[in-house]
């Protein structure tokens, strides 16, 4: 399986690359200009000389050909970058990671997007594709810090069980991570919210925070 990422170049996009490259999953990371993306890339191996990563830098579009797609971007603009390639990635597994946050003094505050989260706005803007989200709570430097496992639940939020299957799945291949299906599309909006109160404890407490959930298969 191939996995693309739409808005690739940024640290989330960046750390999500590099950990699934390093678990041998080839990877596209997309960009508005393609040459930036083949920068990132070139960059992500220079980090990490020792190690095989099978990344390639593309456009957006050149990602979006992928088999899963992940949409990576700022959220103000994952609908609309998903929007732009909407034919190519009819029929296709879409997941969006995005959280529309903002920071207000020394707090983070969830903003209620249209259709109540970034993934649903996602998902309305894709009708031909099966839109889940994941991975909004992952800091991005313990993603892209390849030479230490992960260590955290990824909530995975779908209407189509053939996308959660999917996230879940590739989750999967990620050591340390455990996917856990959370419902609906209509569970995206907290989920994503969640990321406000978690980035807000990161500066309480100086530190980088994930989630472990109790009382699934413990
Ligand atoms: N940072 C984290 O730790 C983290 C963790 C989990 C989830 N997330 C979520 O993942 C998303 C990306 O986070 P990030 O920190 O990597 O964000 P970022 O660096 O601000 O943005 C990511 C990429 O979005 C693209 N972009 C920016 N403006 C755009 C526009 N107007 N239209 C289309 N593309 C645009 C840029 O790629 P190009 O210029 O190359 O096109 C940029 O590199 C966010 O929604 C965030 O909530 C972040």
């Amino acid at each position: 399986m191939r996995v693309g990422i739409l808005g690739g170049t940024g640290p989330a996009g960046r750390g999500l690359a590099a950990r699934l490259a390093s678990v041998g999953i080839e990877t596209v990371v997309g960009s508005r200009d393609a040459e930036r993306a083949t920068e990132v890339v070139a960059s992500l191996r220079s980090d990490w000389p020792d190690v095989e990563l099978p990344l390639i830098g593309a456009s957006n579009a050149g990602a979006a050909a992928c088999e899963l797609v992940v949409v990576a971007t700022v959220w103000d603009a994952a609908v609309v970058t998903a929007a732009e390639h909407a034919e190519m990635l009819s029929g296709r597994v879409v997941i969006s990671m995005a959280n529309a946050l903002i920071k207000v003094g020394r707090e983070f505050h969830a903003l209620i997007p249209a259709r109540g989260s970034v993934a649903a706005g996602v998902q309305a803007v894709l009708p031909r594709s099966m839109v889940a989200a994941a991975f909004q709570h992952l800091p991005a430097r313990e993603l892209g810090a390849i030479d230490s496992p992960c260590d955290a639940d990824v909530m995975v939020c779908s209407d189509f069980e053939e996308a959660t299957a999917v996230t879940s799945e590739l989750v999967g291949r990620v050591p340390g991570l455990r996917a856990l299906d959370a419902g609906g599309l209509a569970s995206a909006a907290a989920v994503e919210a969640m990321t406000a109160v978690l980035l807000t404890m990161n500066l309480r407490y100086k530190t980088r925070t994930a989630l472990r959930v109790t009382g699934v298969g413990d």
